[in-house]
């Protein structure tokens, strides 16, 4: 079928405010796209936050790609901040049926789940999680039959951006609450992507080498991101919805659905159970409808 061409084999990135519902959207979706007929791959790459394998009905995380690709630079390890050293993680292609099956999970469904890495467990001092966002910003992973869609749960606000993850995703997923702050920061992320899809140059001030500007340029310049979509979350009613929208237009942004408040989710994000909200995997659905419309289009 046409519309499915453009999603396997892409990385969709979810991003936005903290507690926007990235990491709900990212479960909900999952599934959704699943069902859809999709081979679907997510990776946890919020390197402080817990729960996302649970929410896919998976018992516990797998080892984290920071341990297969050999640590953080922080702790003695290879892998280095992208802000320090843009250059590419050293083999960044991952084939899920040639990896130990240690470093990925599976839910009952097939979905798969990669842990890009955690900063709780790596000692006093090695608090930054730059080597982490980097292997999120350069791994694809692909299977035997066919191609995956990745879905990236990012960490909250614009740290990870600001490293470059953008720049190696097909399309971003940004998720808005009814807050002021999430319209503020899905207008910044709009604005961002459109620099990039633009070709303005990355911040450079701080490297001292001219090889190490030129390979953060050419990421920048080669950046594949093709645009950015705009799910709202947590809508409690039509009149919030209605005034969410009209806020957004305000700037230009146009969401492409909306997943409901819905009391069995953050139930399931407390007792670590998986989200299988009816209504949610419904809007879901119809949000899967408009991205292969959209990513066809865009593609
Ligand atoms: N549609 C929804 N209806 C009701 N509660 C929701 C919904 N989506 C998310 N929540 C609740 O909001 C909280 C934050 O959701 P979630 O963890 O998905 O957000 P996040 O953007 O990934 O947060 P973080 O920035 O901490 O990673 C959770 O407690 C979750 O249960
Ligand atoms: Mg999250």
């Amino acid at each position: 079928m046409n519309k499915m061409k453009s999603l396997p084999g892409s990385r969709i990135g979810v991003l936005g405010k903290g507690g926007a519902g990235k990491s709900t959207l990212v479960a909900i979706l999952a599934q959704a796209l699943h069902r859809r007929g999709y081979d679907v791959c997510v990776i946890d790459a919020d390197s402080t936050n817990f729960g996302l394998p649970q929410s896919l009905g998976m018992d516990s995380p797998p080892k984290t790609l920071l341990d297969l690709y050999g640590g953080m630079v922080f702790s003695g390890g290879v892998v280095t901040c992208p802000v320090d050293d843009p250059t590419p993680l050293a083999d960044p292609e991952i084939t899920i049926d040639e990896l130990s099956r240690q470093y990925y999970a599976q839910n009952d469904a097939g979905i798969i789940l990669m842990t890009a890495g955690k900063i709780g467990n790596h000692g006093p001092g090695a608090g930054c999680d730059g080597p982490i966002a980097k292997i999120a910003r350069d791994l694809i992973v692909h299977n035997g039959n066919g191609e995956l869609v990745t879905l990236i749960d990012f960490k909250a606000g614009f740290e990870d951006s600001a490293r470059g993850v953008l720049t190696n995703l097909d399309w971003a997923i940004v998720v808005i609450d009814p807050t002021i702050a999430s319209v503020e920061i899905a207008s910044d992320m709009r604005a961002m992507i459109d620099q990039i899809k633009a070709d303005v140059l990355p911040a450079t001030a701080h490297l001292e080498s001219p090889e190490l500007v030129a390979v953060a340029n050419k990421l920048y310049t080669d950046a594949k991101i093709k645009d950015v979509f705009f799910v709202m979350n947590k809508i409690p009613d039509q009149e919030t919805e209605k005034y969410l929208r009209e806020k957004l237009a305000q700037k230009d942004i146009d969401p492409i659905g909306s997943i409901s408040e819905d009391s069995s989710i953050p139930a399931a994000w407390l007792k670590g159970t998986q989200i299988q909200a009816k209504n949610a995997f419904a809007e879901a659905q119809k949000i899967i409808e408009v991205l292969e419309e959209g990513t066809a289009v865009s593609s």
